[in-house]
């Protein structure tokens, strides 16, 4: 109604209400390099296409005369409830998108009692986002370190901040092949944008530390890390060819540190063991795309499970996400919470992605685009517009609650 009131005081939106005008209000509002990290993905970008595609299949079946007065949009996930059934997901180096960075999803997300779910790669520590809407639903997003000691601390520090959730992502063992970041010099690396999680961590500046008195620099031989190795010394030779307008404020060292230890391509079922030992917190495992990787999850001790494949960004040629999701709903039979995300643009996405069973939804790049283009204002305009587009679809398809959707509110597309 708020808006059909500005339209007629002539008050226009900023933020544009269809996926597409928003992508382009992003790129227009930002530099080349940081829109090309924000939209890229892996190889040819197929699978981000195809997360696209994969939801496009399902097609409502509205039904009518059926009381849609009230809707309730509220759900309840590890014993708390939530107004809305999307969460923001995790996403790093926000401050390429804006300067509130992880401050103003934070905000945004708060004022609509969405989890804010703090990436491992944030450009504002966890105690500092989390510390800015207090009360608010915080969760913390892990990659698993190669090393230990830095696991455990990364934990220990979201608990003792208020964290309620950790989500482990376990599709980011090693970096996707991701041509738009090769080609630009992986720009937020090599500047450390996404590094305020590690640089504010004890167990990483002994790391640093003790690296830079053994000067040694051991390769792992990964390709994608010696590629961006090979990146970022061509970035550091030539400091005016990319990201001109950035500095970077992180001694090499630490960069190099973080490459080393960002990730861990070793990991097995079993070891989810010993993360499980680390906290008493839910545990989310997040980038499932197989329903046996699901059963495999919940019988290694995760809580819940993520349906994702990263929108994209890691594995081109990958399925489309929601064409994983029904027979992953299936096999955890209303075990654990089963989350979704990967290409969720609009309220009628996330009604799909409920209606074939998702317990809640993860919205990645909408907000942050919507944060590009106006700061926490526009991250919180896009999140209220896909509630309101959420709550309008349901009514006028005939749903009056986001739990437990009738079987048939959807069918695939002959
Ligand atoms: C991500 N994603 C991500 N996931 C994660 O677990 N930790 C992270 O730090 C990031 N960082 C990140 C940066 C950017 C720029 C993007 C676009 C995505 C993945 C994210 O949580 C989510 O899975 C996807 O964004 C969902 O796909 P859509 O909705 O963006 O297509």
């Amino acid at each position: 109604a708020s808006i059909f009131g500005d339209g007629a005081r002539g008050r226009m939106p900023v933020v544009p209400s269809s996926y597409a005008s928003l992508e382009a209000a992003a790129a227009g509002a930002l530099s080349p390099e940081a829109f090309a990290y924000l939209a890229g993905a892996a190889g040819a970008e197929t699978t981000t296409s195809e997360n696209r595609a994969a939801l496009d299949r399902w097609r409502i079946v509205p039904r009518i005369m059926r009381d849609v007065g009230e809707r309730d949009l509220s759900i309840e996930l590890f014993g708390r409830r939530y107004p809305t059934p999307l969460l923001a997901a995790p996403i790093g180096a926000l401050s390429l998108a804006h300067r509130e960075a992880d401050l103003g999803i934070a905000r945004a997300a708060a004022s609509l009692g969405i989890p804010y779910i703090a990436s491992n790669q944030a450009s504002i520590p966890l105690e500092a986002a989390f510390g800015a809407t207090p009360g608010a639903p915080h969760w913390f997003q892990l990659y698993w370190s190669s090393s230990d000691a830095l696991v455990a601390s990364l934990v220990g520090r979201a608990e003792a901040a208020g964290a309620e959730a950790i989500v482990v992502t376990l599709d980011t063992h090693l970096l996707g092949w991701r041509p738009r970041d090769l080609d630009l010099g992986y720009l937020p690396f090599a500047h450390g944008l996404g590094i305020a999680q590690y640089t504010s961590d004890p167990v990483f500046q002994e790391l640093v530390r003790a690296r830079v008195a053994s000067r040694a620099a051991p390769e792992r031989g990964r390709i994608t890390i010696a590629a961006i190795r090979t990146l970022l010394d061509l970035s550091l030779a030539h400091p005016g060819s990319i990201g001109a307008n950035l500095r970077s404020p992180i001694p090499r060292a630490a960069v190099d540190t973080f490459l080393e230890v960002f990730s861990r391509s070793t990991l097995t079922w079993p070891d989810l063991a010993s993360l499980r030992s680390l906290t008493s917190l839910p545990i989310l495992v997040k980038g499932i795309q197989h329903p046996d990787d699901a059963r495999l999850a919940l019988a290694h001790g995760a809580d819940g499970i993520i349906v994702s494949n990263h929108g994209g960004r890691q594995l081109d040629g990958a399925i489309g996400s929601a064409d994983a999701l029904p027979a992953i709903v299936r096999e955890v039979a209303g075990r654990a919470p089963v989350l979704f995300d990967s290409g969720v643009r609009s309220g009628r996405d996330v009604l799909v992605a409920l209606a074939l069973g998702a317990s809640a939804v993860l919205v990645g790049r909408p907000w942050v685009y919507g944060l590009a283009v106006d700061g926490a204002r526009g991250a919180e305009t896009v999140l209220r517009a896909l509630v309101a587009e959420l709550d309008i679809s349901m009514g006028v398809a005939g749903v009056r609650s986001v739990v437990g959707m009738p079987g048939g509110t959807v069918i695939r597309r002959p």
